[in-house]
């Protein structure tokens, strides 16, 4: 089966054209790390899983697999989704938590980035990173034998891609028949989209400020990506272009973690570029608003969206943990222990 034939309307397991052990011991630093069969599989993966657990979690933790083993949880940046989410999937797994925050974080003391990571790497069976550059997360990938995964980067956020294409595929269908429109800030959650959305075979509009756009790098490797499988990857300033019959409407803070000091000027130039029910109505009927969280109501999003029946924010924060599972249960080998 080629990318540009994948079937994103079904994603069950047995109909994945690559096999399970196919992301055993790789790393997870960004989206377009995965080939679109190996995003597939990850999210036929969540899926499944999430079935068992909702439907018996006393047999599901009695089937854990990965008993004896650990995942060190570093975050350098605040958290509670992925905090949260990862502690809970790491022990469903089987496996043990080890969850390193701020000022106890393992990175904290200035100690190098190689001897850090080749310490970690003998206590524990993969790392979970949440920091600033994109360079730091592949620095620690350098080094580390065992696979490293991206919690956020200043770039990227992988791991919430995953679990918002796994909500838009239960809420919506067919991804590679959808449009997606992205309003707000041209951050690590647009690239991730654009990422995502490539992969897929999905139309992505991404609508920023003209000084706020994704990186041209991302883009272009976006683009190429979109060759393949179809997809489109739209750059606008316009947030109605963007918004016109989207049946996916995200948006995200004016303002990341580490950009702070920047909210009052961003406020004003990321205005016009507000949810509100008034905007949302431009997308297609049925659509629905989706968001990363943590959100500035009143800014980014009216409570009314956020609260509205087509919000699917909060399953969207639960599937993290689905996602997640299915992450870590595809890339830690089973067989090393
Ligand atoms: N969406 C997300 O990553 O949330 P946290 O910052 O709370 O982990
Ligand atoms: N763009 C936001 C996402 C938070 C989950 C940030 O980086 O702060």
């Amino acid at each position: 089966m080629t990318s540009s034939k994948l079937d994103w309307a079904n994603l069950s397991l047995t109909n994945n054209s690559i096999d399970k052990s196919s992301l055993l011991g790789r790393d997870l630093l960004r989206l377009l790390d995965l080939t679109p069969e190996e995003f597939r599989l990850v999210l036929s993966h969540a899926i499944s899983l999430k079935a068992k657990w909702k439907s018996d979690p006393a047999k599901a933790q009695q089937q854990a697999t990965l008993l004896g083993r650990a995942v060190g949880v570093i975050l350098e940046k605040p958290s509670l989704r992925t905090r949260v989410s990862f502690e809970l999937a790491i022990s469903r797994l089987g496996a043990y938590p080890v969850v390193m925050s701020d000022t106890s974080s393992a990175f904290s003391r200035g100690e190098s980035i190689k001897d850090t990571t080749m310490v970690m790497e003998r206590y524990v069976n993969a790392i979970v990173i949440r920091s600033f550059a994109q360079s730091r997360v592949e620095e620690i990938a350098h080094y580390a034998q065992i696979p490293v995964v991206n919690a956020l980067t200043d770039d990227f956020h992988p791991c919430q891609g995953l679990a918002d294409f796994m909500t838009i595929y239960e809420k919506k269908g067919d991804l590679a028949a959808l449009k997606l429109a992205y309003v707000g800030d041209g951050n690590n959650m647009a690239h991730t989209y654009m990422e995502a959305g490539a992969l897929t075979g999905m139309e992505v509009r991404i609508a920023t400020p003209e000084a706020y756009k994704p990186l041209r790098k991302y883009i272009e490797e976006c683009r190429q990506m979109a060759d393949t499988t179809g997809a489109k990857i739209i750059l606008t300033t316009d947030p109605a272009t963007a918004l016109k019959d989207a049946d996916v409407v995200i948006t995200d803070t004016w303002a990341s973690m580490g950009a702070e000091s920047e909210h009052d000027e961003r406020a004003k130039v990321f205005e016009p570029y507000q949810i509100s029910a008034e905007s949302f109505a431009q997308a297609a009927p049925g659509a629905i608003f989706m968001h990363c969280l943590p959100a500035h109501r009143g800014e980014e999003v009216t409570d009314e969206v956020m609260d509205a029946p087509f919000s699917v924010i909060y399953d969207e924060a639960e599937n993290r943990l689905h996602a997640q599972q299915a992450l870590l249960s595809l890339v830690l080998d089973e067989k090393e222990i």
